[in-house]
C-alpha cells in the first residue's frame, strides 16, 4: 500500500466538455472548485459537436411538442420528469449560455434555428454555421480559465475513485509526469463524457474512452442503458478521411440520401424520410449499403444554392473540400459510425448517482432523458440543466468526515504498453462486427467470450494513460454487449434480428448494471 500525497478539494469536477465547464462554473459562485481534465480545456467531445442545441426559443413551438419529440425518439424508455426538466429548464440555459459569452448565430437579431431529425418543429440554435460546440467550449473555457474560484489541472488522468464506508471520497490521479496523489472532495462530479472509442469508426475523438462510466461501475454505482449506443447516420466515409461527423443539420436543411445507384430510398424505410429518428436512418442506410454490396451511401445537398451551403456549413464545406470533395457540387459519400452513448452511471433528477457524493453529468450519466435513442441536439442541453441541477444539490451536502485513506493498493508493474494499439483495434473489431447497429444473440455471445479473453489480461495495476483508457473501454465493452445480450427485444437504438420487434411487456425498462451483480 503506497503512501501518496494528498490534495484536499471542495467540489472536484472531472472533465471539459460543456457538463464539466458549465458546472464548475456555476459551482463557483460559492464554492471552490477543482477541475481536472486529462487534455486541456479546449479538447472535448463537445467541440466537435456541430448541429447544436435544442431549446424551445420561437412563437411557433412550445414546450410540450419538445416533450412529444423527446419521447417518441426515446422508444418508451425515457423517464418523463426527467424530460419535462430538460424541456422547461433547457432555454433559461440556453440563456445563461449567452450571458457567459456564446455567440450564437442569429438573423435580424433573432435567434436562428434550425432543424433536425424527429424534431416537430424548428429549435436548434447553432453558432459559426456548423461549430456550435467549438463556440460553446470557447466562451465556457475562457470564463473557467480567468475564475479566481477554479483551479484546473490540465493532462491529468484520473485513475479510480477512491471510496470509504458506502461513499465516494475523491480519486486518485495520475500527474503528467506519472506521479500519483489522492484527491479528495466533498462532492466528486463526473462530466467525462461517453466512449466512442469502443468502435473503430466514430465521430469523437480519441480521448473518449468511457472511462467515467467505468470508474464509477468499479466503485460500485449503477450503470443502467448501456446497450443503447447512437450510431450517427451520416459520418464522412471517404479514403483518408476520419469519420468526419456531417451534421444531421445538413438533411434538416433538405439534403436527401442517394444509393450508390443515386436513387433516393428513405421513403421505403419511414415516412418521415430523412429525418426520421436516428436509429431508423441508421439502420436503413445499413440495409441500403447492405443491399448494394457498398461500403457507403451518399448525401445529396447540391440543391441548394452554393452561396448558402458555405455559409450555413463552412466546416463541413472547408473539411470536405480538404479531401478533395465539393459538396456544393459533389455527393457525399458517408456511413453511420458510433456517435453517444445513450446510457451511463444512472443519476436521480438532480445528477446524484446511487454512490453517495458521486455525481454524474453529460453523456457519462443517465439521466433518463434520452431513453432508448436520443433526439438531435438535446444532449447539450441536457448537461447545461442537470448541471445547474447538481450545483443546487450541493448546498445540502455535509462536508466529508474523517476518512483514513489507506485502502488503496498502488503497486504499479510494467505491463501492456507494447501491445495496447493491437489489443484496442481488437476490441473495436469486436464491438463493431457484433455489438454495432444490428446485433443477434449467438454474435453478443461471441463479443462477450472475446472481450472477458481480453480483460483477463488486466491483472496488474496499469501504468500508462493509454492502458488505462484501454481497460476503462474493456470495461465499457462488456456493460455495452453484456446489456445487448440481455435485452431480448429491439427497441431504438438497440436493434436484434433475433428478436426484431419491441416487447412493451417485458422490456418497457431499463438494464442495470451494479458490480456486485458481477457482468466481468
Ligand atoms: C449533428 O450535428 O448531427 C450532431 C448533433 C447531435 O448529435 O446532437
Amino acid at each position: 500500500v503506497a503512501e501518496l500525497p494528498k490534495f484536499e478539494a471542495d467540489v472536484m469536477i472531472i472533465g471539459s466538455g460543456i457538463a464539466g465547464l458549465y458546472t464548475a462554473i456555476k459551482a463557483a459562485e460559492n464554492r471552490r472548485v477543482l477541475l481536472i481534465t486529462k487534455k486541456a480545456l479546449l479538447e472535448s467531445n463537445t467541440k466537435y459537436a456541430q448541429g447544436g442545441i435544442a431549446a424551445v426559443t420561437s412563437a411557433e413551438d412550445a414546450p410540450a411538442y419538445h416533450i412529444q419529440d423527446t419521447l417518441i425518439a426515446g422508444a418508451g424508455l425515457c423517464e418523463p420528469e426527467a424530460v419535462r426538466a430538460l424541456v422547461h429548464e433547457g432555454p433559461g440555459g440556453v440563456q445563461e449560455l449567452i450571458r457567459l459569452g456564446t455567440a450564437f448565430d442569429r438573423e435580424n437579431g433573432e435567434l436562428s434555428l434550425t432543424q433536425e431529425g424527429a424534431h416537430s418543429h424548428r429549435r436548434i440554435l447553432h453558432a459559426n454555421g456548423d461549430a456550435t460546440g467549438y463556440e460553446i467550449v470557447r466562451a465556457l473555457s475562457e470564463k473557467v480559465a480567468d475564475h479566481p474560484a477554479i483551479e484546473v489541472w490540465n493532462e491529468h488522468m484520473v485513475i479510480d475513485l477512491l471510496t470509504e464506508q458506502g461513499e465516494c471520497i475523491g480519486a486518485l490521479v495520475q500527474k503528467p509526469n506519472g506521479e500519483r496523489l489522492y484527491v479528495t472532495a466533498n462532492a466528486t462530479i463526473l462530466c467525462s463524457g461517453g466512449g466512442g472509442q469502443l468502435y473503430r469508426y466514430t465521430t469523437n475523438p480519441d480521448i473518449a474512452t468511457g472511462d467515467g462510466v467505468a470508474m464509477a461501475y468499479r466503485a460500485g454505482a449503477a450503470v443502467r442503458d448501456m446497450e443503447f449506443i447512437q450510431f450517427h447516420p451520416t459520418a464522412l466515409c471517404h479514403p483518408g478521411a476520419p469519420r468526419f461527423l456531417i451534421s444531421e443539420a445538413v438533411r434538416g436543411e433538405g439534403a436527401v440520401l442517394r444509393n450508390i445507384h443515386g436513387e433516393r430510398f428513405m421513403e421505403q424505410y419511414d415516412s418521415r424520410q430523412e429525418l426520421a429518428p436516428r436509429d431508423i436512418v441508421a439502420r436503413a442506410i445499413v440495409h441500403e449499403m447492405e443491399r448494394t454490396q457498398a461500403a457507403f451511401v451518399y448525401l445529396d445537398i447540391t440543391h441548394e444554392p452554393s452561396e448558402r451551403i458555405k455559409q450555413r456549413f463552412p466546416t463541413i464545406y472547408r473539411t470536405c473540400l480538404s479531401f478533395d470533395l465539393d459538396i456544393t457540387a459533389d455527393w457525399i459519400p458517408i456511413a453511420p459510425a458510433a456517435h453517444y452513448m445513450m446510457g451511463g452511471i444512472q443519476t436521480n433528477l438532480h445528477g446524484e448517482s446511487t454512490l453517495a457524493r458521486l455525481f454524474a453529468c453529460g453523456e457519462v450519466s443517465s439521466t433518463g432523458v434520452h431513453g432508448a435513442n436520443r433526439l438531435a441536439s438535446n444532449s447539450l442541453s441536457e448537461a447545461v440543466v442537470f448541471g445547474s441541477r447538481i450545483v443546487e444539490r450541493l448546498h445540502s451536502l455535509p462536508p466529508l468526515a474523517g476518512h483514513t485513506l489507506i485502502s488503496y493498493n498502488d503497486n504499479r508493474v510494467d505491463s501492456l504498453a507494447s501491445s495496447i494499439m493491437e489489443q484496442q483495434l481488437k476490441l473495436q473489431e469486436t464491438m463493431v462486427h457484433y455489438v454495432g447497429v444490428r446485433r443477434n444473440g449467438e454474435g453478443l455471445q461471441v463479443a462477450l467470450d472475446q472481450l472477458r479473453g481480453q480483460m483477463s489480461v488486466f491483472s496488474a495495476v496499469l501504468t500508462s494513460r493509454e492502458e488505462i483508457e484501454f481497460a476503462n473501454l474493456l470495461t465499457c465493452g462488456l456493460l455495452v454487449t453484456d446489456g445487448a445480450l440481455l435485452r431480448e427485444e429491439s427497441r431504438g437504438a438497440h436493434y436484434r434480428d433475433d428478436f426484431p420487434t419491441a416487447d412493451d411487456g417485458v422490456w418497457r425498462k431499463h438494464v442495470q448494471q451494479r458490480r456486485e451483480q458481477g457482468i466481468t
